[in-house]
């Protein structure tokens, strides 16, 4: 897997490139500061269940998934005003919104460049999956329905922005490495699922976790009033001891006084351990997906994953 990793990465300085030298800049600026390869691994070991794991299609697949991904990085850092990414400053931060917004567009455009060299299907899940992708970013700035679980609202919003592209990440592996039908389907499901338990897990390190661990600012969402899994749980555990932090939720938290003391009381509210026994519960939800896999080193790497982004520190 190192070895192909490696690859992609070669692939993927070589597909940032533009004839201005200062958009090349722009968009190595968050390729170069680091990054989990979260997806390109995804892809990669996908490719495994299949019989042509080695195909050249899969490294141009995995070069897809993280561009698609990059790109909304740096749209996403312009709607939630965010200073750091991957321990670096966003590019928001560094040169302004514009820059940010059609570096994010250049990256996209390259990503569906190389799509096309995967034929006319992988053209069309890659445009459902931007769909997906746009609608779920989308939802989470709109407050869910009088009637609608605001739990449900937020599950659907994370499926749309960060599950799409890790099911497609699954598929994509599946599909050029020549995997069957039925492992593409299964693999699909076990990615979308996998995907939405990674970003739960994120809305609990933007919680929990320093920025020295995560390389971003903590409690971004909470300043952006973005009411993610441990603020639901919370809200819903309905204690009588959680008056001040209701009313801190309830209150405009960009001011820095009540951010630190509502991140400071959430971090010890047990809705935080409750959120991590959900996303546990999600990645045995996915690996249950995997069995119609063979058993051995593919499935187990597999099931690995989805532990690791369940129970991820970084
Ligand atoms: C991170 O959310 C954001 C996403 C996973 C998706 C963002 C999608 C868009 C901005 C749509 C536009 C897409 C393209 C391809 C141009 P987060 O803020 O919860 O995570 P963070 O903690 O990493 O910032
Ligand atoms: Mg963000």
């Amino acid at each position: 897997m190192q070895s192909r990793l490696a690859e992609v990465e070669a692939a993927l300085d070589g597909h940032v490139h533009s004839r201005a030298a200062f958009v090349t800049e722009a968009a190595r600026h968050l390729m170069e500061a680091g990054g989990k390869r979260f997806r390109p691994l995804l892809v990669l070991l996908a490719a495994e269940t299949g019989d042509r794991a080695d195909s050249a299609d899969v490294i141009t697949a995995a070069c897809v998934v993280e561009l698609t991904h990059l790109a909304s990085l740096y749209h996403d850092d312009v709607m939630d005003e965010a200073d750091l990414r991957r321990g670096a400053d966003s590019a928001n931060s560094r040169w302004d919104n514009l820059v940010a917004i059609l570096t994010g567009d250049f990256l996209f455009s390259k990503s569906s460049e190389l799509t096309a060299d995967l034929g006319r299907d992988a053209v069309r899940i890659q445009a459902q999956t931007f769909t997906r992708l746009v609608e779920g970013q989308i939802m989470e700035t709109v407050k869910p329905g009088d009637d609608e679980d605001p739990l449900d609202h937020y599950l659907d919003v994370v499926a749309g922005k960060t599950g799409s592209l890790i099911a497609t990440s699954a598929r994509y592996g599946a599909r050029f490495g020549g995997a069957t039908p039925e492992v593409e389907e299964a693999l699909t499901a076990y990615g979308e699922i996998v995907g939405s338990a990674f970003q739960l897990s994120d809305d609990i390190l933007d919680i929990a976790s320093e920025s020295r661990e995560s390389g971003k600012t903590p409690g971004t969402d909470l300043r952006e009033g973005v009411p993610t899994l441990p603020v639901l749980m919370a809200r819903a555990a309905g204690r009588p001891g959680d008056a001040r932090l209701i009313e801190l939720l309830d209150s405009d938290l960009t001011d820095d006084q009540r951010h630190a003391e509502a991140l400071d009381l959430l971090r010890k509210h047990p809705a935080m351990d409750e959120a991590r026994r959900y996303v546990v519960a999600r990645a045995a939800e996915a690996k249950a997906r995997l069995e119609v896999l063979p058993a051995g080193a593919v499935r187990t790497a597999l099931e690995s994953f989805a532990d690791i982004v369940a129970t991820r520190s970084t």
